[in-house]
């Protein structure tokens, strides 16, 4: 497959297109990118990485680092007890809903709304020392790169703006589904999605769901197969909120969103992609990214079905 081919053509179709989206504004600091940012990266398992635009340059990965914290707790709890506090089924609902939470005593629909997220960030936190530093850890771990950080303008500006997170912990701890304080989990939560980091550094953290579980740079196994069976059905599922079922149908990958313009998706024994376009749709994912993934999987001619 002539991946750099594709990615050109993608290129020439998208790169001077103007975007009918809008930029995340409702976290301020966001909304000062430069709307025309646009990257992309493939990482391909047998023949390695074809990219074009600013797929360098590192932008704020928000919902995104919510696969890397399911990951996490994943790895520290068992599926039963972990899948009793957070649901696996698609909300059909905004990624930040508090509608449904009411009417299910408490217990979100799946781990990437960011009802979800904030019960994973508490578990997390009951399971870590230091929750923050072992996050950051983690995707050091996965992409080899120490530098990956949190960008802590971004992380002030949502902590200034957070009042519907807030909302959503008040009334799961009014259920009884989150142990730590309030405060404590809004401030871990909004640390991993205030992280940074390029297309190509998601690409390479990500291979580990589209190689079985394993870096590719050494083949160590750091999730067992079966919980990457399990993320990837998730992230199909439930990866781009109530447009999961869209993103199936127009791109027919895994993948997941964030806020600050990121779509990484995976081809499983193949390779992951990520796209990087600030402009957000009205469902709240990158509208030029998802143009761009359906054409990759249009002109590759493979998608997972
Ligand atoms: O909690 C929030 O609203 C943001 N930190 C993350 C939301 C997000 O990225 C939704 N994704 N498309």
């Amino acid at each position: 497959m002539n991946y750099q081919q594709i990615l050109d053509t993608i290129a020439t179709e998208y790169l001077s297109m103007q975007s009918t989206g809008k930029v995340a504004s409702y976290i301020p600091e966001l909304s000062k990118i430069d709307p025309q940012k646009f990257g992309m990266h493939l990482y391909c398992i047998n023949s390695g990485h074809y990219s074009f635009g600013d797929n360098n340059e590192r932008f704020s990965i928000q919902s995104i680092s919510k696969v890397f914290a399911l990951t996490r707790a994943m790895l520290l709890m068992n599926d039963t007890e972990l899948f009793a506090r957070v649901d696996v089924e698609p909300s059909g609902d905004p990624f930040n809903s508090l509608v449904q939470l009411e009417y299910e005593n408490g217990i979100p629909r799946n781990p990437f709304i960011n009802a979800g997220a904030l019960v994973i960030s508490d578990i997390l936190i009951s399971q870590l020392d230091n929750p923050k530093e072992d996050f950051l850890s983690f995707i050091h771990s996965l992409t080899g790169t120490t530098s990956i950080n949190i960008n802590p303008k971004v992380f002030a500006s949502e902590k200034a703006y957070s009042h519907r997170n807030a909302a959503l912990l008040n009334l799961m701890k009014a259920f009884g589904n989150i142990t730590n304080d309030i405060e404590t989990v809004l401030d871990f939560y909004i640390f991993q999605c205030s992280i940074e980091m390029s297309c190509k550094e998601l690409s390479t953290a990500f291979m580990i769901y589209a190689n079985g579980g394993k870096r590719l740079s050494d083949e160590h196994q750091i999730v067992p197969p079966q919980k990457v069976k399990r993320i990837n059905a998730i992230m199909q599922t439930c990866g781009f909120y109530d447009e999961a079922g869209e993103f199936s149908f127009r791109v027919g990958l895994p993948g997941k969103s964030g806020v600050g313009g990121g779509i990484v998706a995976i081809h499983p024994n193949q390779y992951t992609v990520t796209v990087w376009s600030p402009p957000l749709n009205p469902k709240g994912n990158s509208e030029l990214g998802m143009y761009a993934l359906e054409r990759l999987t249009t002109l590759t001619g493979f998608s997972i079905f």
